[in-house]
């Protein structure tokens, strides 16, 4: 059951897809007070978990700290961060009494759960104008399930994507592309995209290449797709100021770009330097936007990932004024150790200062709004002006498409990566944690930078990070400029990557399976234990195992120089351990604590009693998984319903499912 509750005068987010009518008088759990601003309180019980806020840091029990909505542009993801890229307002109170709330709002939300007092759960808005949706259910799954139907279905990529992914900041020319082709196929280590990173444009302008390095670039598109690779460009959000530059010039005559409180057009330096940002909270601007990604998909391209759209910003001619006169008054003093940090942190906060997301204007249909009081709906909407532009291109066609910021309702029109990690064995386990908690919130094509993006990886940490990898949706190994080369054939035994990899798409037709029936059946593919062991009070506890559709659970090893790692199995379970010899260990074990010994080229997962799951023999990318030859693995007698399509269209069909005997 979903109540709605409206407080003032809501902005119009557009997350939720169903029409509820308003409800009377106060939910009925917790508090509302709306005076200025918007206050939800609530007195947890001992027993309360708490669930939800998608991308968001620390555990999947939300409990004990704080998390602040408020799409941010943060490399450096360690444990006391409160904001990260996206904002993911719905959360699960699950214990004495079991409800949902989603708060759509799209500026800052701050969730306190047992942060200041220990029992209580404080939700602050700095206005009151607010939709507050309550949902009653019988348990965490099923509010979830309730919660997923209210904001409609999530978005479904090409199969392609479901393959692994090479990428990385400082590819430049064909050579480097050509080089990571070569030596992923002569390694025969599987592979379906390589991405192309901002170099690949004519000075970081949107939609334009390199004119010294892709002039035929179409031809090279088709060639990579000969080698059944698939290039995937990256779109930021800001456009580059140059005159004659014709995505600049047109967005000025047009009135397309964020405005300043005196009409003109907002300035920002991202990466290629000066911008405007597209106003893509304006219709005419979204549209026109989303229209410039045919640019590319006209050279063959088929897939996007959208990047700095919180908007992230480096600083502004206005920040730097302000640093100016600062600067000025610290040189004609002498100063003190406190003028020194003041001078040290203001540098520091020229990115991304909140003075700079309160100097903007959008223009929604007709009204003009400051840009910090729709902040969060940034990245969402650049994502939908994409999806929309690419649906205009062919209604019956995927594309590959996800976002570094989002909000709930972006679900619909991609997926995201969860943005600048660091090679760092604590990223892993965040990277497991957050995966079930942006399900809850509909992003299902998910995955983080495999390897970390800043910082250098190891070989150890590479290969653990792949083995968990296998299972996310969006499978990419991602590293930053500058850092330590991280392509699976930098390594010494390249055969322990190509094994691990292998696996993944060994496994594919039941990830695809899986993802199909999450998405079309509004379900989870990520599962917390406890969503399905209920009452068991161990599994309440375990945030290091997953549920991975309806028939597997995964343990992976996040700890370095680990030969193994103890699981807990909430019932009876069939472990398959892929060995390096491209064997199927298979051994049964009972409920309770195991200690599972896994060596760094080898993969285990435990399928649940009574189940089975489809393996293929291994190829090499997607389109050659043989689906006819398939060995179900787990206990015998048992059935599995697969889900196959053709992985292009959007017919998504009662006969794409089939049973499969295991007998
Ligand atoms: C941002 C992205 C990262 C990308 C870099 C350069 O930091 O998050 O993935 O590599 O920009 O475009």
């Amino acid at each position: 059951m979903i109540k709605k509750y409206v407080y003032g005068t809501p902005f119009e987010t557009e997350a939720v897809m169903m029409e509820i009518e308003n409800a009377e008088g106060t939910p009925e759990y917790g508090k509302v007070c709306c005076e200025q601003k918007f206050c939800f309180e609530y007195e947890m019980s001992n027993k309360d978990m708490i669930f939800g806020l998608g991308q968001s840091n620390r555990g999947i029990n939300k409990r004990g700290y704080i998390y602040i909505s408020n799409c941010t542009d943060d490399p450096e993801h360690t444990e006391h961060k409160t904001s990260l890229y996206g904002a993911h307002n719905f959360i699960v109170i699950s214990g004495e009494k079991n409800f949902g709330l989603f708060v759509d709002y799209p500026s800052t939300v701050c969730f306190d759960i047992g942060y200041t007092h220990s029992d209580k759960l404080k939700i602050e808005c700095e206005y009151c104008d607010v939709t507050l949706y309550v949902i009653e259910g019988e348990n965490a799954y099923d509010i979830v399930k309730q919660f997923r139907k209210l904001i409609g279905q999530s978005y479904i990529p090409p199969k392609f994507a479901f393959g692994y992914a090479q990428s990385r900041w400082g590819y430049k020319t064909k050579q480097d592309y050509r080089e990571v082709a070569r030596e992923y196929r002569k390694n025969h280590i599987p592979i379906d995209m390589i991405y192309m990173d901002i170099d690949y444009m004519q000075d970081f302008k949107d939609f334009t290449l390199n004119e010294q390095n892709f002039d035929d670039f179409e031809e090279f598109v088709k060639e990579m797709k000969q080698n059944n690779l698939r290039l995937i460009p990256i779109i930021d959000a800001g456009v580059k100021i140059e005159k004659g530059y014709s995505v600049y010039e047109e967005g000025v005559k047009n009135n397309y770009f964020c405005k300043k409180e005196d009409g003109s057009d907002f300035v920002a330096a991202v990466w290629p330097d000066d911008t405007h940002f597209p106003d893509v909270l304006n219709k005419e601007a979204r549209k026109w936007f989303g229209s410039k990604y045919k640019i590319l998909t006209d050279k063959g391209i088929e897939g996007f990932w959208n990047d700095m759209n919180e908007p992230a910003i480096f600083y502004t001619p206005e920040g730097i004024e302000r640093i100016k006169k600062s600067m000025k008054e610290f040189i004609e003093k002498n100063p003190s150790k406190d003028d020194v940090w003041f001078m040290r942190d203001s540098l520091l906060y020229l990115a991304n200062n909140p003075q700079d997301y309160c100097a903007f204007y959008h223009n929604v249909n007709g009204q003009k709004i400051r840009h910090d009081k729709v902040h969060n709906l940034y990245g969402y909407n650049m994502t939908r002006a994409a999806a929309e532009g690419l649906q205009e291109i062919d209604n019956n066609r995927r594309y590959l498409l996800f976002s570094r910021s989002s909000y709930i309702g972006m679900h619909r029109y991609g997926g995201i990566w969860t943005g600048d990690n660091m090679s760092w064995w604590s990223h892993i386990l965040l990277n497991i944690k957050m995966m079930p908690s942006l399900n809850m919130c509909g992003f299902l094509y998910i995955g983080a930078d495999i390897g970390g993006f800043g910082a250098d990886t190891t070989r150890e940490l590479l290969l653990r990070w792949l083995a968990f990898g296998i299972f996310t949706p969006l499978m990419r190994n991602h590293s930053a400029n500058g850092t330590r080369r991280q392509e699976c054939y930098q390594f010494e035994k390249i055969e322990a990557f190509q094994h691990v990899i292998k696996i993944r798409y060994r496994l594919i037709p039941y990830i695809y399976s899986e993802y199909m029936k999450a998405a079309l059946q509004y379900d989870m593919y990520f599962k917390p234990l406890l969503f399905v062991y209920q009452n068991d009070e161990i599994a309440r506890e375990i945030e290091d195992q997953l549920l991975i559709g309806n028939e597997i659970m995964i343990a992976p090893v996040y700890t370095q120089n680990a030969k193994g790692r103890c699981v807990y199995l909430p019932e009876e379970m069939m472990m398959l351990k892929f060995l390096s010899n491209g064997t199927i260990h298979t051994e049964q074990y009972e409920k309770g604590y195991h200690y599972i010994a896994i060596e760094l080229d080898e993969v285990v997962l435990f399928v649940k009693k009574g189940c089975c799951i489809p393996i293929a023999e291994p190829a090499e990318y997607v389109e050659q998984i043989d689906t006819k030859n398939m060995k179900l693995y787990g206990y015998i007698n048992s059935e599995y319903l697969l889900y196959d399509d053709d992985g292009i269209t959007k017919q998504y069909q009662q006969q794409n499912y089939k049973t499969m005997k295991y007998e």
